[in-house]
Parts: C-alpha cells; structure tokens; sequence
C-alpha cells in the first residue's frame, strides 16, 4: 500500500500520550498510525530524534484589522504565513461588526479578507458591537453559517462596549443557537475614568495605559461576566486573561460547577508591568488590552495552566508597527497620548516556541502543552477531532519539532510584517522543523515552502453541551 506521505520514527506527542511511531498520511487526513509502516512509492519526512505534536491552533488572532484609526500590519498572507512558520496549523480571527450594519455584512467582509489569502486553515469568531433586540435572532444565521462564537466587549466604551442589556440578551441567545460568547473582561467605564484623569494631570507616557486599567478592572469585570452567563445558563469563554486576580474568579466558578473556561496569551506568560518602564516610547510595543501586569503575576498563570484553571493559550496577535509604514499607521500615533496607542501585540508566529519553554522549565508536561495549544482549543470551539487530534480520519496538520535546537526571536528572522518584537533576542529551546497542513508541506527545514492560497475555511460546529 502507498500513501500521500510517511512521516517516519518522530515522538508523537498528543494530549494524552507519547510515544514512538510512523504516521501514514493520505488524502489530506491521517490514515494510519503504528511501527514500520511500509513506505515504498510513497514520500517519507525522517522525524527520527523529533517531536511531531498536532498542529497548533491559536483561536485568537487579528488579521486584516481596522481598529483606533490604524489598520493592523498583517494581514491573512503574512499572518497565516508567520502562523505556519511558527508551527499553527488553524487559526480563528474575528470578523467585526460595523456599528448600524449586520452580522451578516461583517462575515461577508472577513470572507473576501482571508479566502485565497490564507497559509493555513482558518475559521471566524463574530464581534458584536450593535444588537437591539429585532437583530438577535441574526445570530442563529451566523451560527448556521459555521461561526458559533461571538465576542462581546466589557471595555472600549463608545467603540465596542456592549451594555448589560446586550450582553444578557447575546448569552440567552446562545442558550439557544448553541453558540458561545467569549468575553472580553474589563470594566470599560471605572478605566476611562482614569485615562481621563491621567491625561488630565499630563501623564501622557506608554507606563500610564497599564497604570489606568487595574488588575481589579479584569477581575471584576470577569466576575460580572460569570454571574450574567451563570444567569442565563449558558457557558462563558474569557478571552486574553491577564491578572491572576481575574483567574481565581474562574477558577472558582468552575469549582462552583460552572462551564466558564479562559484562554491566556504568551505576552502574559513572559513579559511585564517593567516593560512599559523601558526608555522613551518603547513601553508603547507593550500597549494592549489588558495590559501587562506586575513581575509575579505570571506565576500565577503557569501555576493555573497547569492545574485547568486556565484551559487555552492564544495569542490576540494584533500587530501594529512602531512607525508608520506602507500607508499604515503606527503605534507612534500615541506619543503625546498613550490612550491613542494603537492596543495590540505581534504574537501569531512565536506562541508555540515560547510556551514549549514551559516544558522545558517543567511548568507544563508536553501533554498539557498540546491541550492547551491544540487540543482544548479544538474542542471548545467545534474543531476536534478534525483538528487537534494526531489520530487516523483527523486532518495531517501535523508539526515536526527539534527539541535539541534554539531559534532566536528576532523580526529580523520572523515573518510577521512588523518592525519590532516583544521577545526580541530571546532564544527559545526548540526550531519548528517541518509543518504539514493537510498532508501538504508548508515548512520545510524551518523555511516557508507553501502556497498562501493553501488554507480553507473551516465551518464549525455548535456546541453540544
Ligand atoms: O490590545 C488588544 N488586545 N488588541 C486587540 C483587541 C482585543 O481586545 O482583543
Ligand atoms: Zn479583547
Ligand atoms: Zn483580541
């Protein structure tokens, strides 16, 4: 028997288990798995000596993206490209709602932005920004439509912030339509209070965004948004959770019995309040929402990615330039006003590198780094076992991992169009060698090999519970 592809002798590293064997690749799907598959008439990819993991999925990336006057620096064919390099396989981005338009018009929008323009494959989670009641029921078509998740925003009063009202009406919709609300968790109102009283004392600087949106901000924000899904009934995701403060907050509703689940980001994991005190605008590469907290906190999260009080590690990759370039706005656009900082960090290409540092460090064991890279993503968001899984009938999207090499950070050598990284420097302890999605090589020897039409849209299903 021939097949597509065998990928021979790696360490096969899955949410459960870890073991040594070929995996056989035909059609785009994985096919078989076991010791000494014959080979012959089909391609081989030597994985001897190196990790094959299930290709990351990153459920929170912003390509292509209009927001507080810039646009992002990435769009489908450099993000998907840098996602790929970085060993994601399925990303999901978030189409946006204009405000007095449809749901409908936003996912038609986000269609025409990534098809044919994707490396890798991809799907939609829906912003919510307008929603009366007469267009509730827009959201079961939405659903219909392969998109069974909205995002819904406590903060950014006057750009995205929904009201109570919304909010409840959205989480009882979902009761319905099966959908889920994934939850952007801070307390908009209490933080543009102190954005204006800073500003209003001159506190202008990069420092003064983290200094405005409190670690009580999230938590509370958070608490408020388990109690409107613990009263509607229905299952709550928190998005980019950055304070340990917001995680006891889910970590007690779940040990209330709760279906409230959280995803973290790297950003949160490895940099800190310090970085905005580096000198004159630097601080403003660190400007997202929520912002960075104080060295420490970080403990907490590894402590809670590693006890299921956190289940999800995106990325919110929502890349903007320091300088203005190719007609694109930058951060710069802040400097005498750190409200006007364009939020959002570049991240899509180096989650999967710097979160296998936990395993290294032994804050993860290498299953839990696929769960919470992968598999998990996979399952709460309509994906497994096509994605997530390494198993026969799942998709080969596969990843081949050296564990014995390092790769530097550096936008020098990374793929996203940005002229910065957070980590810059930083050697990580692993190279992503090879990378199949859909059986098809797009990484080769740790070089992009694809084709950026390469990627499909991926429709996903509602949620069971
Ligand atoms: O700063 C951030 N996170 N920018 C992207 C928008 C969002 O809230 O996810
Ligand atoms: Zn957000
Ligand atoms: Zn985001």
């Amino acid at each position: 028997m021939s097949y597509d592809l065998v990928v021979k002798g790696g360490t096969i590293i899955t949410a459960a288990d870890q073991y040594t064997a070929d995996i056989a690749v035909a059609k785009g799907r994985i096919v078989a798995i076991g010791e000494n598959i014959p080979s012959s008439g089909s391609k081989t990819l030597n994985a001897k000596g190196l990790n094959v993991l299930p290709g990351g999925i990153d459920v929170h990336t912003h390509l292509d993206m209009p927001f507080m006057g810039a646009t992002t620096a990435d769009d489908f064919v450099s993000g998907t490209t840098a996602a790929v390099c970085g060993g994601t396989t399925s990303i999901v981005d978030f189409a946006i709602q204009k405000r007095g338009s449809t749901l409908r018009a936003a996912l038609d929008e986000w269609h025409e932005k990534a098809e044919g323009k994707s490396a890798v494959d991809y799907a939609f989670h829906m912003i919510v920004v307008d929603l009366p009641e007469k267009a509730v029921p827009e959201m079961d078509k939405i659903v219909d439509e392969g998109v069974p998740s909205f995002k819904l925003f406590m903060a950014y009063p006057g750009i995205f912030q929904s009201d109570d009202q919304t909010i409840f009406r959205a989480l009882m919709r979902t009761k319905e339509n099966g959908g889920m609300i994934c939850m952007h968790a801070e307390n908009g109102g209490v933080i543009d209070v102190l954005v204006k009283k800073a500003l209003a004392e001159g506190k202008i600087e990069p420092k003064y965004h983290a200094l405005t949106r409190p670690m009580s901000a999230e938590a509370e924000a958070t608490r408020r948004a388990i109690a409107l899904a613990e009263m509607a009934g229905v299952p709550l995701y928190i998005v980019h959770l950055s304070a340990g403060d917001a995680m006891d907050e889910v970590r007690r509703a779940r040990e209330r019995g709760l279906p409230v689940s959280a995803e973290t980001c790297p950003q949160y994991l490895y940099l800190s309040y310090e970085d905005y005190e580096r000198p004159g605008f630097e601080g403003a590469k660190f400007v997202m929402s929520p912002p960075l907290r104080p060295k420490g906190n970080e403990e907490r999260l590894w402590r809670g990615l590693s006890q299921n009080w956190l289940q999800v590690v995106s990325t919110d990759h929502c890349s903007f330039c320091m300088k203005a370039h190719g007609g694109k706005i930058g951060k710069e656009l802040g400097k005498k006003d750190f409200s006007k900082i364009p939020n959002g960090a570049p991240g899509i290409e180096t989650r999967m590198m710097l979160l296998w540092d936990g395993v290294v460090e032994g804050r993860i064991t290498p299953q839990r780094f696929v769960e919470i890279t992968s598999t998990t993503p996979a399952k709460l968001f309509g994906l497994y076992p096509r994605k997530g899984a390494i198993m026969p009938g799942a998709d080969a999207d596969l990843v081949v991992m050296d564990p014995k090499k390092k790769t530097k950070l550096s936008h020098k050598l990374l793929h996203m169009k940005v002229d910065y990284n957070p980590y810059e420097g930083r050697v990580v302890n692993c190279a992503i060698q090879d990378v199949l999605v859909r059986g098809e090589q797009m990484v080769k020897g740790g070089r992009f090999v694809g084709k950026t039409t390469h990627g499909r849209f991926l429709r996903r299903a509602p949620r069971m519970n």
